[in-house]
């Protein structure tokens, strides 16, 4: 039994070694040296490429390096019938509580501006509300969002979240579908884009939505590039009615030397890694679902194919 690895970054040894402590008898196998192929009934994977897991003849199981899985559902040639699952693991999760709630704190206490003005050796008292007067609208409320959420209204900030079906959060307001998306927007001061990446979620960070904001709201996009409209959040920022943009991902990654979000006033850029799967709670979280699925058990957190999610 062999589990095939593939991440983007320069973790593998951790991965490799993680792996061992937690299933000393999993044969696991870097993706550029598979072995007999036949072997591979486990595959944990970050963007691998187009077409190559349909190779496995014997893949049981596609195990998502992240919590988004839109790098696998773009493979047209995604094996059909192969379960994938997401990454939900408590280091992934209060990795992005610590982002957002990082993010929110920056824009709720203007310091983009406190610390443009220390630059200039300014003293200028900046005097902001406390966070019961903030509203902060999370759009996505899975795993991420859900825990994010609790932890901004445990802070007191006036919290509402956005997701499909509704979620019922003590302390968090909820709007749902397409027909919640407006009265959701009216209200939030700060936004955050936690959603996971659909045809139907594609470029939703757009001078649409952005219109429906109060004026001078500000966003925080920690999900994906795909989700928003680059030319768009310039304009917005240029008119004022976005005050500021904290960007973990974009359209194009790396963000190319010459983009104008590098040295934008408004813009922080952070290089997509808001959170990423830590190795040793990574390899423990998939090692339980191998035992559950040599067990006959179901697995959590399986994407439904047609949702994307
Ligand atoms: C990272 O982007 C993830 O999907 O976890």
């Amino acid at each position: 039994m062999a589990l095939i690895f593939r991440t983007e970054f320069a973790r593998i040894a951790a991965w490799r070694e993680a792996f061992k402590r937690h299933m000393p008898d999993l044969d696991f196998r870097a993706w550029d040296e598979p072995g007999d192929v036949a072997d591979i009934e486990f595959a944990m994977v970050w963007k691998p490429p187009r077409g190559v897991l349909r190779s496995f003849p014997n893949l049981k199981v596609i195990f998502s390096l992240g919590a988004g899985v839109d790098h696998l559902f773009s493979d047209p040639e995604l094996p059909e019938g192969v379960p994938v699952v997401r990454m939900i693991e408590p280091e992934l999760t209060r990795g992005m509580t610590e982002y957002v709630v990082l993010h929110v704190l920056r824009h709720h206490r203007r310091q983009r501006e406190m610390e443009a003005n220390q630059r200039e050796r300014k003293w200028r008292q900046v005097i902001t509300p406390t966070a019961p007067a903030r509203k902060v609208g999370i759009m996505g409320l899975g795993e991420l969002g859900a825990t994010a959420a609790k932890v901004l209204a445990a802070l007191e900030f006036d919290v509402a979240g956005w997701s499909r079906m509704g979620k019922d959060i003590p302390g968090v307001g909820s709007f749902h579908g397409a027909g919640g998306l407006g009265p959701f927007l009216a209200r939030s001061e700060i936004l955050i884009c936690l959603l996971p990446l659909t045809p139907d979620t594609e470029k939703i960070l757009n001078a649409d939505l952005f219109a429906k904001l109060p004026k001078g709201a500000s966003l925080i996009n920690a999900a994906r590039g795909g989700h928003q409209a680059e030319e768009d959040i310039l304009a917005a920022l240029d008119s004022g009615q976005l005050s500021e943009v904290t960007l973990d991902v974009f359209q194009t990654e790396p963000l190319p030397a010459g983009h104008p979000f590098w040295d934008h006033p408004k813009v922080t850029i952070t290089p997509h890694n808001a959170s990423i799967t830590d190795p040793d709670s990574g390899a423990r979280r998939v090692v339980e679902n191998i035992r559950r699925f040599r067990r006959g058990e179901p697995l959590p957190n399986i994407v439904d194919p047609k949702a994307g999610y």
